[in-house]
């Protein structure tokens, strides 16, 4: 007895000593340097994994059918992502913080109420949640980052208005590289213990820069090009980006900062997440990743479903005016399944109930636009869909993910441009797989590659 007590106890500590690692928030250091909190985090992390991966890196964590390998790898724990985890009941937590919490524990600007995304990336990346000077400090960091070399606004300028937002957003992304730090280092032969230093400066200039790409693509397929004036360094990311873009409306910037912060993460099994961690671990730079990731959230069935949400709404306004009736909502909702559509911003791969990001974009509608017509009418569709989804009897999760509402919102605001929309989810999506990154080069992880079967092979493989 005494025996098997010594045994648990012992195997009690080091569980604790294995599970308090970057994940532990902590309030008490006041520094400004973020690349020095992580740089002596990573040892500590280094360790923490090095011990689990003795003790236990032979357990086994799951097991692969056929259907998983046929079905998108649905359900497959295959890989290891820190910033964020999905759970399929609860939604997002951001190294263990819901949204809610998120939005109750992180600094807002002075006088406002929405977390601020810069706060969500210090807390991703260390795992702590910042004091209001620490966030203050990646504002300013992030201002005095921003400038674009001139190629890049020279070929931002040369695109023809016909191409479409988020082509021009990874091809300009994708030639920023010309400034990668990381690319520098690593010609010059530096050790990989120090690959995460460049990744690090690489992130910290891609995120500074992406506001000010993004609202020159606005400025010039929308407003004729005209100046998108200038970044303030006293001011906060989102606030510069929404001035950049043309809006100062200061409840358009709360939007902005809330939806900045929401569409950051969201594990790392989703298309632009394992896409910029797939491309990163060939330890192509953090430029040439993100802009991998950002071609897969231009995808339907991704983030352009925000797009689709609002072309979906219009369309069945056109049909059957701005006030329809629950009947005819569902025979519009039958009429695109019946013709082999999806209703887009409905369902997901891994959760299973409403999106926490759907209800707090819900949340603030009720708050600064409870009458506004396409509110109520993505409140119809929100109470009229999944009745008729689980009717079908296939789909897995009926209720709505984040982009089932976030367009309704930025047409409130008079950003009518549904085209647009997936770059301010581009936008958002750098600061979790950045952060991430600059993790994957601190642990060292390896180039990514999974095995493959023919379906000859697999069939041979189970002995049919
Ligand atoms: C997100 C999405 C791609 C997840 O796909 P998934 O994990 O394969 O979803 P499921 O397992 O529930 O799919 C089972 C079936 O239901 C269908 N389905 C899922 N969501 C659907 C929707 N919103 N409308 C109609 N059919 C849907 C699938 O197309 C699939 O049909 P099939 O068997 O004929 O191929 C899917 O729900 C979808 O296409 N949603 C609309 C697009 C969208 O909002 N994307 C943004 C996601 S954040």
């Amino acid at each position: 007895m005494a025996l098997f007590f010594r045994i648990n106890s012992r195997r009690c500590l080091e569980l604790q000593k294995l599970s308090s690692g970057v994940g532990i928030r902590s309030l008490s250091d006041a520094s400004v340097d973020l690349k020095k909190i992580i740089a002596d985090k990573i040892p500590k992390e280094q360790e923490r994994i090095k011990a689990f991966r003795k003790s236990h890196g032979s357990k086994k964590v799951g097991d692969i059918t056929v259907d998983m390998m046929y079905g998108g790898m649905r359900g497959i724990k295959g890989l290891v992502w820190e910033p964020s985890v999905l759970d399929p009941e609860e939604g997002i937590r951001f190294r263990g913080l819901s949204i809610p919490e998120c939005q109750k524990l992180l600094p807002k600007a002075t006088n406002g109420t929405e977390p601020l995304p810069e706060g969500l990336f210090w807390l991703l990346l260390t795992g702590d949640v910042p004091k209001d000077a620490q966030v203050k400090a990646i504002s300013e960091e992030w201002a005095s980052r921003s400038a674009l070399p001139v190629h890049v606004t020279k070929a931002l300028n040369n695109f023809p208005k016909t191409l479409h937002p988020m082509s021009q957003f990874s091809a300009a992304i994708t030639i920023l590289n010309s400034e990668s730090e990381f690319v520098k280092a690593y010609s010059s032969g530096v050790h990989k213990s120090k690959y995460w230093e460049t990744t690090y400066e690489d992130t910290m200039n891609l995120i500074a820069k992406l506001p000010v790409v993004a609202a020159t693509i606005y400025r010039n397929i929308y407003n004729d090009g005209k100046g998108i004036g200038s970044v303030d360094a006293g001011k906060d990311w989102s606030f510069n980006f929404s001035t950049m873009l043309g809006y100062d409306d200061p409840d358009f910037i709360e939007l902005m900062r809330l939806y900045l912060t929401i569409h950051a993460d969201h594990e790392g099994g989703n298309v632009s997440a394992h896409t910029t961690h797939l491309v990163g671990s060939a330890l192509s730079d953090p430029y040439l990743s993100f802009a991998a990731g950002m071609n897969g959230l231009a995808g339907p069935l991704h983030g352009l479903a925000n797009q689709e949400v609002l072309v979906w709404l219009q369309k069945l306004r056109g049909e059957i005016g701005d006030n329809p009736s629950d009947e005819e909502l569902k025979n519009f909702i039958w009429k695109t399944l019946k013709s082999g559509q999806v209703v887009p911003g409905y369902g997901h791969a891994v959760l299973r109930k409403t999106d926490p990001r759907y209800t707090c974009q819900r949340e603030f509608a009720l708050k600064h636009l409870p009458d506004d017509s396409l509110f109520k009418l993505v409140s119809q569709v929100y109470k009229v869909v999944p009745p008729i989804l689980l009717e079908t009897g296939k789909v897995k999760n009926p209720w709505p993910n984040v982009d089932a509402h976030s367009g309704a919102l930025l047409q409130h605001y008079g950003m009518k441009e549904m085209n647009y929309y997936t770059v301010l989810f581009g936008v958002s999506r750098a600061l979790g797989v950045l952060a991430n990154l600059i993790w994957a080069r601190a642990l060292g992880l390896p180039i990514e590659r999974p095995k493959s079967l023919s379906t000859d092979q697999l069939i041979k493989s189970i002995n049919v």
